[in-house]
């Protein structure tokens, strides 16, 4: 294989606090090894359309370490093996021309920095013959083969510090607070923000919950003198018996998007326990805002490995987090496959341990 001259780098799916970092130092690594790059605009929809697409030069990535969002845009309903359109499937097969546009723009590789879902699509693409490198997004912290991903670490920072205000008004009202936060179906968020800001109950969707059990050790609580009481929901928790509360389904090119169980558990708990209960949903503020200074080094880390890869000529891989190594992990390994909470983690032992109710 020749070596790489020219490379294209996108951001794909939800947006995480630490894009920037990546496309600075992926831009910093490459200009300093003598390659070119092009910024793709809006995930993948900047290879269908060349217009959406720019040089990026140190100069253009210069003050974006500490900034949130993405230079570039994104999507998270841009696949383009299944483009929302018009027909009568609702979807449009767009991969054929995005290998073209790729040839046409005279790039040599991709890095496509994204979550499972533009890591999947990144790797159909290396088999349909595109030289790739993946670079794991999301705040969610769900993505196999790696031990973190940058955002993770600011959403469980934002969601912390809000658990600590919600604690002080909670305490004054004797009330129930429920902190609904995201995390898809994983319960990572849950539970490092429900540790790190003394959460009482946390609900994830790893551990199917029962409402009784919640209001007795919230009960419990008042026994002692602790007549408030922080219940952290993830948005996919399920009770025992039930599933995930939905705010939208599935339909051709969107995944379902949850969210709403926080307010359904505080409306059973106040009727259960009698207490006033209030819920509050932290939704995008988690994904919002510039990353913390852990963030920004993993995303350094991980940009820097992937320009090393590309040097070395090898694709089809994602930079991942071995601590204390940068690694790459076949795209091959982490496709369909979601990182959950392992119920024998250390921290949820501990959070037991010290009295946090899980609902079961
Ligand atoms: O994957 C990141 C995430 O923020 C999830 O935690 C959440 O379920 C989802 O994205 C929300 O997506 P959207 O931005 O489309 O509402």
């Amino acid at each position: 294989m020749p070596p790489v001259k020219k490379i294209g780098v996108l951001t794909g799916g939800g947006d995480a606090p630490g894009l920037n970092a990546v496309i600075r130092a992926v831009v910093k690594a490459a200009h300093n090894a003598g390659i070119d790059v092009v910024g793709l605009e809006d995930s993948f929809d900047g290879l269908l359309d060349p217009s959406r697409s720019r040089v990026l030069t140190p100069r253009d990535v210069t003050g974006i370490l500490r900034l949130g969002g993405t230079i570039l845009g994104t999507t998270n309903h841009g696949n383009p093996f299944e483009y929302p359109a018009d027909t009568p499937e609702g979807k449009v097969d767009y991969s054929d021309k995005v290998v073209d546009t790729f040839h046409k723009m005279g790039l040599d590789a991709l890095v496509v920095i994204g979550g499972d879902g533009s890591l999947s699509i990144a790797h159909q693409f290396y088999l349909k013959g595109i030289p790739i490198v993946g670079v794991p997004k999301t705040i969610d912290n769900d993505i196999v083969g790696t031990t973190s991903c940058f955002g993770f670490d600011t959403a469980v920072d934002f969601a912390a510090l809000a658990i600590d205000r919600l604690h002080t008004t909670a305490e004054a009202h004797k009330r129930i607070m429920v902190v609904e936060v995201m995390g898809r179906y994983a319960g990572w968020i849950a539970l490092h923000s429900g540790v790190a800001g003394g959460a009482d109950v946390i609900l994830m969707p790893e551990i199917a919950y029962d409402l009784e059990k919640v209001a007795a050790d919230i009960r419990k609580r008042e026994s002692f003198g602790a007549k408030f009481s922080i219940v952290v929901v993830a948005e996919g928790a399920k009770p025992v018996g039930g599933s995930h509360t939905l705010r939208e389904p599935a339909r051709a090119g969107y995944v379902e998007r949850l969210g709403g169980v926080g307010i359904t558990v505080a409306a059973q708990l106040e009727e259960l326990t009698g207490k006033e209960a209030r819920c509050v949903v932290l939704g995008h503020l988690q994904r919002g805002g510039g990353p913390t200074a852990f963030d920004r080094v993993l995303a350094t880390r991980f940009g820097g490995a992937a320009v090393e890869l590309l040097r070395r000529g090898v694709f089809g891989k994602m930079v991942a987090n071995n601590p204390p190594d940068i690694v790459p992990v076949p795209l091959a390994d982490i496709v369909g496959r979601t990182k959950t909470v392992p119920l024998d983690y250390d921290l949820l032992r501990t959070a037991r341990a010290v009295g946090v109710s899980f609902g079961d």
